[in-house]
């Protein structure tokens, strides 16, 4: 039994990754390219969409780069309405997150509005760009990486990101519901740690060169699998929902999380 997207058309929205190397949205791009879909890699960072479209294609699949900022919103509403005439949008997958870790008390309202906007309504709007085609095609899967966060706390305070993912969870699950009737399935991948870019360096200005592995090691110990996740290991799942192997799954959310979120805590 194999994944397949051939013909399909697949758009990550966040499909670049921060700085060099793997990141989630870079690594869902290349499986669903894999799996044989044609990708489109938005993103706001023209270098980054340019390097996964370049990753895609020395590995013998087709992409192509679209450059849009998801908190514009008429903009990312104008260039992915565009999109989806030039051709139906088969898969959509929207995987931009950001959100500032610190305790809620030093935290101002603007920066809670500023993550809501890029992880929420960002992606409200791209959603309600493409629903029309997908409606009229009576096919197609949308996904969004959400995070273990919106299940529980995970060690250190990040309460406007978890807000933000939780409420993209259920947004997708209702989404789900709206639109099963068109034949359209809405799921959600929510990753725990994993191994990626942006990660490395956010832990690198928090701990200093010094303590930078050590902080690494530490995560991984909280991991009942003992790893740290692998950019790949949320990327095999995106594939297997868009794809016709997961035709009876819809409403889900799923996690890519190495046991994280249900491990015990000490007694
Ligand atoms: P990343 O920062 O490398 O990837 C996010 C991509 O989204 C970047 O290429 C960035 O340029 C793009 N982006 C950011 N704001 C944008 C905007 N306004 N418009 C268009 N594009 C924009 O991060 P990473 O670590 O690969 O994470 C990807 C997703 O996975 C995020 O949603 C994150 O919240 C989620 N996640 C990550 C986890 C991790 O441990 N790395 C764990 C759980 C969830």
């Amino acid at each position: 039994m194999q994944i397949k997207l051939t013909g399909r058309r697949a758009l990550v929205i966040g499909g670049g990754t921060y700085g060099e190397g793997n990141g989630i949205g870079r690594a869902i791009s290349c499986s669903f390219a894999a799996c044989g879909a044609h990708v489109i890699v938005a993103d706001r960072n023209s270098d980054a969409a340019d390097a996964t479209v370049a990753l895609i294609v020395a590995q013998g699949g087709t992409a192509e780069a679209l450059v849009l900022d998801v908190t514009n919103f008429a903009e990312a509403f104008a260039a992915s309405s565009e999109l989806t005439a030039s051709g139906p949008i088969d898969i959509l997958h929207y995987n931009v997150g950001i959100g500032f870790a610190a305790d809620t008390s030093s935290l101002d309202p603007e920066q809670f509005t500023a993550v809501l906007d890029a992880n929420v309504v960002g992606m409200h709007n791209i959603i309600r760009a493409v629903l029309p085609e997908m409606r009229q095609q009576r096919r197609g899967t949308i996904l969004a990486t959400s995070s273990a966060w919106a299940h529980r706390h995970l060690g250190y305070n990040h309460s406007f990101y978890a807000a933000s993912k939780a409420g993209m969870e259920h947004f997708i699950r209702l989404v789900a519901q709206e639109n099963a009737s068109y034949g359209i399935r809405a799921n959600s991948i929510a990753p725990g740690f994993i191994d990626t870019p942006r990660v490395r360096h956010t832990l690198a200005r928090s701990y200093g060169d010094n303590s930078f592995d050590e902080a690494l090691a530490r995560r991984a110990a909280q991991v009942p699998l003992g790893r740290l996740g692998q950019p790949e290991d949320v990327a095999h799942m995106a594939a297997f929902l868009a794809s016709d192997l997961a035709s009876y799954i819809t409403g889900g959310h799923f996690l890519v999380d190495g046991g994280l979120t249900g491990a015990s805590i000490a007694g």
